[in-house]
């Protein structure tokens, strides 16, 4: 399993990816109404391949993509510093590593782009990846009430952040 950046040719291990993960009964993704579809994801791959202000990495696992980060900068000039970040991977590749692996590519990222802080929203029942976070240094900054609104529902969120 690598780490690398990814590129317009990933767009549908990483469609397939989150078809997968939104489908999830648990919840996971503030995404309820399916994925976006290959060519959209693929326009905004190729978009992004020289944008120094966000990224989209992946787990390949001997080509098969079990991951996803994608990070981006916040654009207002007063909060550039900081950008935000969403992550999954595949059910078949959890508690192996790969989160954290991801996680480190998102730092790496951040200090080459002049990021200093990361920050990410993660709904209350996700106590997996809010042990994640927690373990890997993110703290929680603040509880956001009925944050995301999710098919007819308003879903509270948790907003955590991990300063370089
Ligand atoms: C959350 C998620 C990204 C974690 O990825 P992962 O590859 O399993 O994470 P790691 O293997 O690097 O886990 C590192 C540590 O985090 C903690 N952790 C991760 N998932 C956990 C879980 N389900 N339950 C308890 N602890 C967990 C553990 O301490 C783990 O170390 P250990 O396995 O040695 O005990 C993954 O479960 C996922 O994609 N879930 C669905 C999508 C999602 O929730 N995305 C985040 C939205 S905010």
């Amino acid at each position: 399993m690598i780490v690398r950046r990814a590129g317009p040719d990933d767009a549908e291990g990483l469609t397939e990816l989150g078809e997968a993960v939104g489908a999830e009964p648990e919840g996971w993704l503030v995404t309820t109404n399916g994925w976006r579809n290959v060519s959209d994801e693929r326009r905004y791959l190729r978009a992004i391949r020289r944008y120094p202000n966000a990224a989209v990495f992946v787990a390949d696992d001997g080509g098969n993509i079990v991951g996803r980060l994608s990070v981006a900068r916040d654009q207002h000039p007063a909060s550039r510093h900081v950008a935000d970040l969403g992550i999954m991977v595949a059910a078949s590749h959890r508690r192996q590593g790969v989160g954290t692996a991801l996680l480190h590519a998102a730092v790496e990222w951040a200090r080459k782009a002049d990021v200093n802080k990361l920050e990410l929203h993660v709904f209350p029942h996700n106590t997996g990846a809010i042990k994640l976070y927690g373990k890997f240094g993110f703290v929680q900054e603040g509880y956001r009430r009925a944050h995301y609104r999710r098919g007819d529902e308003f879903t509270d969120a948790i907003l955590m952040a991990y300063e370089l």
